[in-house]
C-alpha cells in the first residue's frame, strides 16, 4: 500500500462523514473540528486516522475521482456522478474507442471519460470559451498528474466547428444541444452512439426531432434519480433530502439516411424539424 507523500491529495474524512480534499504540503490546515499539521500525514497510509487539536478523529483516504470531482476547481455547472456513471455505461465507453465530448466545462466529463479509457483511443473535448477550456486543462492535469497523451482540446463553437473524423462516440452536454446535432452527426460513424445529457424536457424534444432529421435512431430519453438512506441500530428509513432530478439522458444510434417506409417511420424531415424551432421562436 502507497504512503502519503508531499504534494499528494488527502481526503480527510470526518466519523460524521464530512470531507476536504487538500493538498499534502508543510503547512496548518483547520475546521470546525480542530486543526491539524498537513505535513503529519506523510508517511501514513490510507485508512489511517489523524487527531485534530480538539480531538477529533479524521480518517486519511485518498480521492475517488467521485471526491475529486465535488473538490476541484468549478466554473460551469456540472455532470453529477449518478449521471456520469450512467453516461460512461450506457454510452458503451472502453479502451480504446475514439470520442467526441462538447462543451467541457470544468471537465468532470472529461475525467470520467478519460479514466474508462485507460489512456488508449483517443477524446477530443471541443469548448466554446477557452477560460473553460483552460479550467478544465488544469483540473485534467491535477488529477493525472500530467496532462493524458490520448486527450486534446479544441476550442471552437461546435454548431460551425469543422473536424473531419468519423468518431465511435459523441457526448454533448450543452444548453442548446439541438442546434449542435447536424454538424456533430457528420462526425460519428454509422452505428456509433450520441449520448446527451439536457436538464429540460424542451431540450429534450427539440434534440428528439434534430436526431430523427440527422439520421439517428433507436433513441431512448431517461432519467436517474438517486435516493440515500439513513440507517442506524433504531432506524433505516430515507434521507428527507435526495439528489432527484439533475437532467434527462438520450442516447441515440447513427443510422443511415435511407430509413425506407416502414410502418414504424415516424421520421421527421429536415423542414418539418426547422419549421418547429422557429415555432418555438429559438
Ligand atoms: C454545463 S457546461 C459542461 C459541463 C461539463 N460536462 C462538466 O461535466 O464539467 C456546458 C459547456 O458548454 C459550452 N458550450 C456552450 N455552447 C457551446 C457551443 N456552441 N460549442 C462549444 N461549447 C459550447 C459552455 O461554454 C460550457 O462550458
Amino acid at each position: 500500500m502507497s504512503k502519503f507523500a508531499l504534494n499528494d491529495w488527502v481526503l480527510l474524512t470526518s466519523q460524521k462523514g464530512k470531507k476536504w480534499l487538500v493538498r499534502v504540503e508543510n503547512a496548518p490546515y483547520s475546521s470546525h473540528l480542530g486543526g491539524i499539521h498537513l505535513a503529519d500525514v506523510i508517511g501514513k497510509e490510507e485508512g489511517d486516522w489523524l487527531l485534530t487539536s480538539k480531538g477529533a478523529k479524521l480518517m486519511l483516504f485518498k480521492p475517488s475521482l467521485e471526491d475529486y470531482i465535488f473538490g476541484m476547481k468549478r466554473r460551469t455547472q456540472i455532470i453529477y456522478p449518478k449521471d456520469l456513471s450512467a453516461m460512461i455505461f450506457y454510452g458503451d465507453i472502453h479502451p480504446g474507442c475514439e470520442v467526441i465530448e462538447t462543451g467541457i466545462g470544468s471537465g468532470a466529463l472529461t475525467l470520467a471519460l478519460l479514466r474508462a479509457m485507460c489512456g488508449k483511443g483517443k477524446l477530443t473535448s471541443i469548448e466554446k470559451r477557452a477560460e473553460f477550456a483552460e479550467q478544465a486543462r488544469e483540473n485534467i492535469s491535477l488529477f493525472f498528474g500530467a496532462r493524458p497523451r490520448n486527450h486534446q482540446i479544441v476550442v471552437a463553437d461546435i454548431e460551425t466547428a469543422c473536424l473531419s473524423c468519423q468518431v465511435d462516440r459523441i457526448f454533448v452536454d450543452l444548453p442548446e444541444p439541438w442546434r449542435a446535432v447536424g454538424n456533430l452527426s457528420s462526425m460519428l460513424r454509422m452505428g456509433g452512439l450520441l449520448v446527451s445529457l439536457s436538464p429540460n424536457v424542451g431540450q429534450i424534444q427539440l434534440t428528439q426531432r434534430q436526431l430523427l432529421a440527422n439520421g439517428f435512431g433507436d433513441i431512448v430519453h431517461f432519467e436517474l434519480l438517486r435516493r440515500d438512506w439513513k440507517v442506524d441500530r433504531l432506524r433505516a428509513r430515507p434521507f428527507d433530502r435526495m439528489v432527484a432530478h439533475t437532467g434527462f439522458i438520450t442516447v441515440a444510434k447513427r443510422v443511415s439516411a435511407d430509413r425506407g417506409e416502414g410502418v414504424e417511420n415516424d421520421s421527421e424531415t429536415e423542414e418539418d424539424a426547422q419549421q418547429e424551432l422557429e415555432a418555438l421562436g429559438s
